[in-house]
């Protein structure tokens, strides 16, 4: 008889798949009503001697079965650990590749390379430590000139001896630096940082980018920088940028003005990006000062150009709305992340 269940224990074992049926198997075998309780009743009814042999039997088929379901526990339970950990879900999403992307200010970077390219504008490069000379007097800002004020220029002691150099506090150096190299006509644009000793706000930050731009034929004039500039503009913020030019004074242009943009947030109706003027101001710019030229080694009144400066932060704040131009230089993933 114990054989026979033997047997059946056997073949249940093999077709058990998880912990519930191994504990249906134990009550089926083990439990009050089990199947070795059935033997156990038989056994009771035998002859004192047979009894006891049977008793033996069953006590060890008994703990031979506790000893299988062990190990099956085992099994079932390293087999459901390894369900577990190995589990995969084939539909799950995939984690995305984290992709870099542009700062907001290279993307307009970008878009005023594009756009000056197609206007027949080479994009030129030139170095952020500049001497003296480069960034002020051969732009016809002599010792003396009040814009060279400790207060708004960074000065750096020359490792090599003599005077200090200046990290650049505009990108007009680079007019004198491309002349000396080139003949006319061209026309350049030179984008970089330059760096103006102030504290700063909301609208001022110590270090910015500007553009330069250079155009010197024999014939330029106002009319050429106007339909040029108002076609940048166009282009860079739509059809209702149109400029206007107020006059102003720089040291390094003859005539001189300031660049205004009809505010294209507001229609010129007035609001809060351009403190109800309608107006937006852009940036520097005028007419080559001969005193350029000649700095640069070309012959006085033989050429003619223009010249502008704008800013490239302003630039990428006007077209994604930023208020604040320290965010752009600090840092912040939150804001950066958005571009
Ligand atoms: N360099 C001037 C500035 O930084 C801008 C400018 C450039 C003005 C070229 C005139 C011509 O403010």
């Amino acid at each position: 008889m114990i054989d026979k269940v033997r047997k059946k224990f056997a073949e249940d074992l093999k077709k058990l798949s998880d912990k519930q049926s191994l504990e249906d198997l134990r009550v089926k075998y083990l439990g009050r009503k089990g199947e070795l309780n059935k033997i156990l009743e038989k056994v009771k009814t035998l002859g004192e001697k047979e009894r006891a042999e049977h008793g033996r039997q069953l006590n060890a088929f008994k703990q031979e079965i506790e000893q299988l379901l062990k190990d099956s526990w085992q099994k079932v339970k390293t087999a459901s650990r390894q369900l577990a950990e190995e589990w995969l879900d084939i539909t799950a999403p995939g984690a995305k590749p984290l992709v870099g992307h542009w700062h907001p200010r290279t993307l307009v970077l970008r878009e005023i390379e594009n756009i000056f390219k197609s206007l027949g504008f080479s994009v030129v490069d030139g170095p952020e430590l500049e001497t003296q000379w480069y960034n002020f007097e051969a732009l016809n800002m002599p010792k003396d000139h009040p814009a060279r004020d400790m207060q708004d220029t960074f000065y750096v002691k020359n490792p090599a001896g003599g005077e200090d150099l200046v990290l650049r506090t505009h990108t007009s150096p680079n007019q004198i630096r491309f002349m000396e190299k080139n003949e006319p006509p061209f026309r350049i644009i030179v984008p970089g940082k330059v760096f103006r000793n102030e504290a700063t706000d909301a609208s001022h930050e110590y270090q910015l980018h500007q553009f330069e731009g250079l155009m010197v034929d024999k014939n330029i004039s106002v009319a050429n920088f106007k339909a040029i500039v108002d076609e940048f503009f166009q282009r860079l913020y739509g059809p209702k940028a149109k400029i206007r030019l107020r006059p102003s004074f720089f040291p390094f242009t003859e005539p001189s003005f300031e660049v205004d943009m009809a505010c294209v947030f507001c229609d010129q109706k007035g609001c809060r990006v351009c403190k109800n003027a309608g107006w937006l101001e852009m940036g520097g710019a005028g007419m080559v000062n001969q005193f350029v030229f000649e700095s640069a080694g070309y012959v006085r009144n033989e050429w003619q150009g223009f010249a502008f400066g704008f800013g490239i932060d302003r630039l990428a704040m006007l077209k994604y709305h930023i208020n604040d131009i320290r965010l752009l230089t600090g840092g912040d993933m939150r804001f950066l992340k958005q571009f």
